[in-house]
């Protein structure tokens, strides 16, 4: 009979799983200078050589999602809503809104499976012998023992607390070709990696090869995934193409003479100031279109069309400063100035800078959804339906335009979109003033409007921080999963 040849390593687990009685669960050995890899591939190649016995068993675990671990934390909804409730005896809807703004519908919902329901705007404490369950279930949270089978079950069917994951774990058992292989061990050690000195040194013409298992399993590779924003970026550029618009593009770096002054911002508006924008270094830059600044000087200064004007001095120098874009207005400025043949019908997602602390809530570089129509059929009720139907695409149903200022809209309006009963504004719009058509030479009026699309983002995607959507943690971004009716569905169980 042919011995089959075995390695170190296959001879150290052998050799394991002898000490241990016989048999073992992989996840139990552990072995002087074997990795868990190490042993994984040794087990498959004994399985493969037929020297031991080899039983599969799917293992279930449970792990906390973030909003798990935020309820461990905090509390789960509805014990925080049941003692909130004990203490004052009745509260009204909003008040339970306000309370607990992220978490009062699943508390709502919770409290009612056990009786506790809303009547009259009003819900009111009722001592059901609830207490107990929910204090169960918050204790839950910390042990996730699987043998408590109410607790997983109640869990399981609960969206978002806990993770579920599988692994297969492998009970390894020799049998009685293991006991020949241990003892026909010569300490042979086949060469399992090929280096260079095997190489040069010739040893390799006096040592046996390990041979290849293309069966031996591996850590799963993940397909290529998009980042979320790349995937968000696409899904507007696709929105606003299929509507007909065309797409521009600018500088990152512009002079104020095109970030500001063109469009009637004027020299002395606080957004110039050191703290709201970032100034660049820089002399002899040369700037494109400068004949536009004598019509921008003169209608600075003295207005235009029974408009008067800011009536300061506008200064040129002051003009040809150079900063990061503020804005990317600007793009729809350049554009508009260079084709002012009406109609035109276009869009940038590009990204803007200002001089911002960075916290949940802002980033100091950040993108914005510029849209801009310019055409004789433009007014306040085309902008809207613009607005709403690119909203609506993303899977946002309800927005509203409330009154606002810019320095180069008349009338001004930003949009607020509702996401289940919470609002949240996402940016600015409007019709250009007469003095901005006047400078950029156009003869129609123009609709436009800009919006942030981080804060946009965060709503798609639930987070509740800007920063995490630059987050480069690899689990995390892999976490995302792209399907808009998906995201509406989370926002709506969040909110
Ligand atoms: N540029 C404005 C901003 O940065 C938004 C805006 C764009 C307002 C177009 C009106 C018209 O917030």
């Amino acid at each position: 009979m042919v011995m089959v040849q075995i390695s170190e390593a296959e001879y150290k687990v052998l050799r394991a799983i002898q000490s241990m009685g016989g048999s073992a669960k992989e996840s139990e050995l552990s072995i002087d200078g074997l990795s868990d890899r190490d042993i994984a591939s040794a087990i498959s190649w004994l399985e493969v050589k037929g020297l031991i016995e080899v039983d599969r068993r799917e293992i279930r675990t449970y792990a906390l999602s973030a909003e798990g671990q935020r309820y461990l934390n905090k509390g789960l909804p509805e014990l925080v809503l049941y003692e909130r409730l004990k203490e004052k005896g009745e509260m009204t809807l909003d008040e339970v809104r306000e309370y607990m703004p992220d978490t009062y519908r699943i508390a709502l919902a919770q409290l009612a499976k056990f009786g506790i329901i809303p009547k009259g705007g009003k819900i009111s404490f009722r001592d059901s012998g609830i207490e107990e369950v929910i204090e169960r279930r918050q204790r839950y949270l910390s042990t996730l023992d699987p043998g408590d089978t109410e607790m997983l079950d109640h869990f399981r069917h609960r969206s978002g607390v806990i993770e579920e994951k599988t692994r297969i774990e492998r009970i390894v058992r020799l049998k009685d070709a293991s006991y020949e292989a241990i003892a026909g061990f010569n300490g042979e050690d086949l060469i399992g990696t090929l280096d260079p000195s095997i190489i040069s040194s010739g040893s390799w013409k006096e040592r046996n090869f390990r041979r290849y298992d293309l069966n031996s399993p591996t850590s799963s590779a993940k397909g290529s995934l998009k980042h979320p924003m790349t995937y968000l970026i696409e899904e507007i550029r696709r929105i606003f193409l299929n509507m007909g618009f065309t797409e521009m593009s600018g500088h990152f770096i512009e002079s104020t003479l095109w970030d500001m002054d063109a469009l009637f911002i004027p020299q002395d508006h606080p957004a110039r100031d050191m703290q709201d924008t970032f100034y660049v270094d820089g002399e002899n830059f040369k700037i494109d279109h400068p004949e536009i600044s004598r019509r921008i000087k003169r209608i600075h200064e003295k207005g235009v069309d029974g408009y008067s004007g800011w009536g300061y001095k506008w200064s040129d120098s002051e003009s040809k400063r150079l900063i990061l874009r503020t804005h990317t207005t600007v793009n729809t400025a350049r554009y508009l100035y260079e084709n002012n043949i009406p109609p035109q019908a276009i869009f940038s997602v590009e990204k803007v800078f200002r001089h911002e602390s960075v916290d949940w809530k802002h980033l100091a570089e950040f993108y914005q959804i510029e849209g801009a129509v310019y055409s004789r059929d433009v007014n306040v009720s085309t902008l809207k339906w613009i607005l709403r139907d690119f909203y609506s695409e993303l899977g946002f149903r309800d927005i509203r335009l409330v009154p606002s200022y810019y320095p180069y809209t008349e009338p001004s309006l930003d949009v607020i979109v509702n996401v289940n009963g919470r609002e949240v504004e996402l940016g600015g719009s409007g019709i250009f003033r007469p003095e901005v058509l006047k400078i950029l030479g156009l003869k129609a009026p123009v609709m436009a409007w800009g919006m942030g699309l981080e804060r946009l983002a965060m709503m798609y995607y639930g987070l509740t921080d800007v920063r995490d959507l630059y987050n480069t943690d690899f689990e995390f971004l892999s976490s995302f999963r792209f399907d808009t009716s998906n995201y509406i569905r989370k926002i709506m169980d969040k909110v």
